[in-house]
């Protein structure tokens, strides 16, 4: 049997090189990642939407850095030969680039996990610089960004005019020139994501952003139906795992209450 080879950082330029897609998805725990590394997801992202996932808040705001590192060593732990990015919360890079590398570096060493993931385009390019030249390689985040929701007001599509889709092509680059290995596309129109795609040499990964792009993430979530509130456009719902746990834990409760189970097979 073939040994399993670690994706480095050079698979994704490959792959956009080569034409084919780059499959990208969240994942917060050990057997999830394993799950996703044995189905050949090129791309985990441990993705600050964990606050809402697993944490149970309203948006990725109080996600703190402990936690992102907390999730990103678990994924690390079940996913060996994966690429693995941890996702900067809020307010952990913005302060200074000092700061972000301060952080980030905690993600490889303490995480041991492969490269971060910041919000923001030609604002965010000279952390990103500083970043890749101290040798941490970064995912750029341009288009909606949930980090400014309580700036913007609300999750709104960027891109759907031709000004706001010259914006888009411009923090792009600037994030290619600091170094950034892709950059993942958020809430915007098929016709910008596809302008900014056409204007890199590096990959867009997208998420809302049309088919367009060099690759795809998803949040697993919204993929598997473990979102029960609705399902966003921007996601296809491929099982109803809320049903299927809902089923099993109703059988479950109805077996203790009746004193059916334990029965002989699981008693010693
Ligand atoms: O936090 C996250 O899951 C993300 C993806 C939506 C790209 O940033």
């Amino acid at each position: 049997m073939k040994a399993q080879k670690k994706i480095n950082v050079s698979h994704f330029l490959k792959k956009k090189e080569k034409g084919e897609k780059i499959v990208a998805l969240t994942a917060y725990d050990a057997p999830t990642a394993k799950l996703a590394e044995e189905c050949g997801v090129d791309l985990i992202l441990v993705g600050d939407s964990m606050g809402m996932t697993m944490l149970g808040y309203k948006n990725t705001i109080p996600v703190t850095l402990e936690q992102s590192l907390h999730h990103s060593a678990a994924v690390r732990r079940g996913a060996e030969f994966s690429f693995i990015v941890g996702d900067m919360p809020f307010m952990t890079y913005q302060i200074s680039p000092e700061q972000a590398m301060q952080n980030a570096a905690r993600y490889l060493q303490e995480a041991m996990i492969d490269a971060v993931k910041l919000e923001g385009g030609e604002k965010t390019a000279s952390t990103v610089e500083r970043l890749v030249s101290a040798g941490v390689p970064v995912l750029g985040h341009i288009g909606l960004l949930p980090q400014n929701i309580l700036t913007s007001g609300g999750y709104r599509i960027t891109g759907k005019t031709q000004d706001d889709a010259e914006r888009l092509v411009k923090d792009a680059l600037a994030l290619e020139k600091a170094g950034a290995f892709a950059i993942v596309l958020e809430g915007m129109s098929s016709e910008a994501a596809a302008e900014v795609t056409h204007n890199l040499k590096i990959p867009t990964i997208g998420i809302g952003a049309g088919p367009g792009c060099d690759g795809q993430v998803q949040v697993i979530n919204d993929l598997l139906g473990l979102f029960t509130d609705f399902v966003p456009k921007h996601a296809k719902k491929y099982c109803d795992l809320s049903s299927e746990i809902r089923k099993a834990l109703t059988a479950y409760t109805s077996d203790v209450k009746a004193g059916v189970f334990p029965g002989p097979d699981q008693s010693f």
